[in-house]
Order: C-alpha cells, then structure tokens, then sequence
C-alpha cells in the first residue's frame, strides 16, 4: 500500500509497504516526529498520527488501549491513530497522515 505521510514542516512523503506496521515504515524511512519510542507495543504514542478525515472510514478508530493512551496526548483530535497500532495492507491504500507532533 502507499501512504501519504505530511510531516509538521508541511513536507509530503510518500512510502509504500506491504506489510508491518505504519510506524516501522515511517521510522525505517525517517519521517520526522514519528519515532516509535516504545518499539509498537503502544504506551509511548511517539507514533501519533492525525488521520486525513476522508480515509477515516478506511483506517477505522482506535481501540481501547489506543484511545487510552491518545487521552495522554494534548494534540489528539477525533482523527487520531497510533500508527504502531495500524497493519499495512491494501486496505490502507492511498491514505494521508499528518505527523500529530
Ligand atoms: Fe509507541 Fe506506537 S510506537 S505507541
């Protein structure tokens, strides 16, 4: 899948994978402010994204853990994902992501 990935500098990247997860991409390919400090067992959320709100329906929300430690995040919005905890696949095809911090 290709993922669109727009950094807080306003600078696009576009990475593409087949599997993993959203955050290895972003760090095997240094998107800044994406630094996956806890390895992607999500309690750190140094891989907080904000999800473009058109590709919402394709990324689906949080889960619980995830919503849990969003709360902890003072730029979460409704958009807000954890990319540690979103799998490549298909699915994700095309979608954008801002860097949240
Ligand atoms: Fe730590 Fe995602 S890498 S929460």
């Amino acid at each position: 899948a290709k993922i669109n990935f727009i950094t807080k500098a306003g600078v696009e990247m576009q990475l593409e994978a087949a599997s993993g997860s959203v955050m290895e991409l972003a760090v095997n390919n240094s998107v800044p402010g994406i630094d996956g400090d806890c390895g992607g067992v999500c309690s750190c959320a140094t891989c907080h994204v904000h999800v473009a709100p058109e590709d919402w329906a394709q990324t689906g929300a949080p889960g619980d853990m995830e919503k849990d430690m969003l709360e902890f995040d003072d730029n979460a919005s409704e958009f807000s994902r954890l990319s540690c905890q979103m799998s490549i696949s298909d699915e994700l095809d095309g979608i954008t992501l801002k860097v949240a911090n």
